[in-house]
């Protein structure tokens, strides 16, 4: 089941998003704060909020923000991004991320949104149609970078896009000593180094 999510399960989908992103990309992580924080951001789809269940077992989450490209002629082209999406441990590479996402996808059409435009793993998102921005000229803040990814909802609505810029929205720039008092307030887990992470 997916369904929007319920401001009573708030921190079941944190300690979800905690434990399915914990040493994943660096020791720790951020992402439970990062969703904590974005809930009360002005360009959070609160529609675009899911949960997935299976029986009564949560097993996922994605959320949505609105997003900007900046054009070469200085005019901007509203897009939106996503994340954290977070499937937990124990359901993971077992199809239901991709079930999420494809889900959330055609609800995002639904809400208007023309184009996504996120970090992430090609393997992952190509299978849902995602594309490398650096194929489109698209940049991340000036550089061609490999792990920017985009994906139109509506076909074109990216053409003429060359040499745009994409920044990060600043939500999910949190204070990293703000999100360890905030998992301060979480059961305790290990941080791990390990040579898999991006961030060290
Ligand atoms: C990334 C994530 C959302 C994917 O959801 P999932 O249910 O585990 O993935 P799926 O089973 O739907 O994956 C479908 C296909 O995508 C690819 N894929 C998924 N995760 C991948 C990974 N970590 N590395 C490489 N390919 C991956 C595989 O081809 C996979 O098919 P396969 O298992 O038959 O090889 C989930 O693993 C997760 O929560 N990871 C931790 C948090 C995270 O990294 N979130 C995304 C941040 S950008």
């Amino acid at each position: 089941m997916i369904r929007n999510e319920l401001n009573s399960e708030e921190r079941a989908v944190e300690e979800l998003v905690r434990d399915s992103f914990w040493n994943v990309y660096r020791p720790g992580c951020l992402e439970h704060y990062v969703l904590h924080v974005m809930r009360s951001s002005p360009g959070f789809y609160k529609e675009l909020n899911f949960v997935m269940y299976l029986d009564d077992v949560l097993i996922g989450q994605v959320v949505f923000h609105k997003a900007e490209l900046k054009l070469k002629d200085g005019s901007t082209k509203e897009i939106a991004t996503f994340g954290p999406i977070a499937i937990h441990n124990d359901y993971k590479r077992k199809k239901y991320g991709m079930i999420l996402l494809a889900f959330a996808l055609n609800k995002a059409k639904e809400q208007g949104i023309k184009a996504l435009l996120m970090e992430g793993n090609y393997d992952f998102y190509s299978k849902l149609g995602f594309e490398r921005a650096k194929d489109k000229n698209i940049l991340y803040y000036g550089s061609t970078v490999d792990f920017l990814l985009y994906k139109e909802l509506e076909e074109g609505y990216l053409k003429d896009c060359d040499q745009a810029n994409y920044m990060t929205p600043k939500v999910y720039y949190v204070d990293e000593k703000e999100a360890e008092d905030f998992d301060l307030s979480f059961k305790p887990m290990e941080k791990k180094k390990l040579d898999s992470q991006i961030f060290k």
